[in-house]
């Protein structure tokens, strides 16, 4: 009997989300990004990881005017998939929070590495951006499309905005 009564408290527990865990996981050239992502997560008490790139992007490599620039050639070719330095895992959470820099209307092919490289499923996803202003546009139902089996909750541009207005929002979308 005690352990009917526990297990079904545990499962309520599940259920209402009292045990759901959350990782920002993000993707930074230049900041802003990195910025969003650490004060939102902070605000949720949510752990954080960086994806670190193997080739650390320089100013030229970021030059968007240049159609030789490395982010040029890598966002016009859809089978690019920049390697990634560190060993990220989403294994213990129920929901993943993926934050990157707008990069020619979608996310920077190194987030596409990150999401394909990991197990989905039975996992939320949302995305965060930042952007020079053309906002989250389809960046995130793209990137969802990479990640088989999430259940893909939305996104939003947060280049304005504090940790407690993404707290709010992240909270809206998981009611
Ligand atoms: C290669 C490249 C392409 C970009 N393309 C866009 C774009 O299509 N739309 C936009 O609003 N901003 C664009 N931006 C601006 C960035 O999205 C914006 O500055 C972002 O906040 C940078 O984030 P970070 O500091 O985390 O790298 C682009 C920036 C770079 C470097």
């Amino acid at each position: 009997m005690k352990k009917l009564i526990l297990t079904l408290l545990l499962g309520g527990f599940i259920m209402t989300g009292a045990f759901a865990k959350t990782a920002f996981v993000y993707f930074s050239a230049t900041g802003t990004t990195e910025r969003m992502a650490k004060n939102a997560a902070k605000e949720m008490g949510a752990d954080i990881f960086e994806i670190q790139p193997v080739h650390k992007y320089t100013d030229a490599d970021l030059d968007w005017h240049d159609k030789k620039s490395l982010s040029s050639i890598e966002c016009n070719d859809p089978k690019s998939r920049p390697a990634i330095a560190n060993k990220l895992d989403i294994s213990g959470y129920d929901t993943v929070v993926v934050c990157y820099p707008i990069w020619w209307a979608y996310a920077p092919k190194i987030v596409y590495t990150f999401v394909e490289s990991q197990n989905w499923s039975g996992k939320k996803m949302i995305t965060l951006c930042t952007s020079g202003g053309s906002s989250l546009g389809r960046s995130g139902k793209d990137l969802s499309k990479f990640a088989k089996g999430a259940d893909f909750k939305g996104g939003k541009d947060f280049t304005r905005g504090s940790g407690a207005d993404v707290k709010k929002y992240i909270e809206g979308l998981l009611k």
